[in-house]
């Protein structure tokens, strides 16, 4: 897959394969591309930036290989350091579902209502409406 081809298809996934497993090789590779990222000053302070970019980088690597993943911000962060025992000295800031996509997901023009909220059509593909360059290009000339 080209670069143009990760970046469009690198689309939020929230439906997988659930007998399908991602090795621990792949999930190790996938972080060694997060540790080879940009962050700030390059030292570890654990900054949403930071923890974008490499999140980011995560889902690129996965798209790349053929799988799919969706951050989360919205999490229980309560239960999921009870459930696996995360200590403190580790903070949640995102977490990063990932697998085999089962699911169709497009993107879509805006429309003139100018709604950007993504939906789910009666056959499950799921649209993701994308402003246009056009519009997000500030041209200061
Ligand atoms: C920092 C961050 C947090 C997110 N948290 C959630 C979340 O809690 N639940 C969810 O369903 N999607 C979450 N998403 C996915 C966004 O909803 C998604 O990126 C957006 O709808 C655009 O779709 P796309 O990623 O396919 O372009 C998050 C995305 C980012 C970047």
């Amino acid at each position: 897959m080209n670069f143009e081809d990760i970046i469009q298809k690198n689309r939020s996934c929230r439906r997988f394969y659930e007998d399908f497993e991602i090795s621990m090789d792949v999930l190790r590779k996938l972080v060694g591309y997060a540790r080879v990222s940009a962050s700030s000053g390059n030292i570890h302070a654990t900054i949403d930036t930071d923890v974008g970019i490499a999140a980011q980088s995560i889902l690129l690597g996965a798209t790349s290989i053929g799988l799919g993943g969706c951050m989360f911000g919205s999490v229980n962060r309560v239960g999921l350091r009870k459930k696996f025992q995360i200590p403190r000295k580790f903070q949640i800031p995102l977490v990063i579902a990932l697998g085999k996509p089962k699911e169709t997901i497009k993107i879509e023009k805006v429309d003139s209502t100018g709604n950007i909220v993504y939906w789910r059509d009666e056959e499950m593909t799921h649209h993701v409406p994308k402003r246009s360059l056009d519009e997000l290009i500030v041209d200061f000339r």
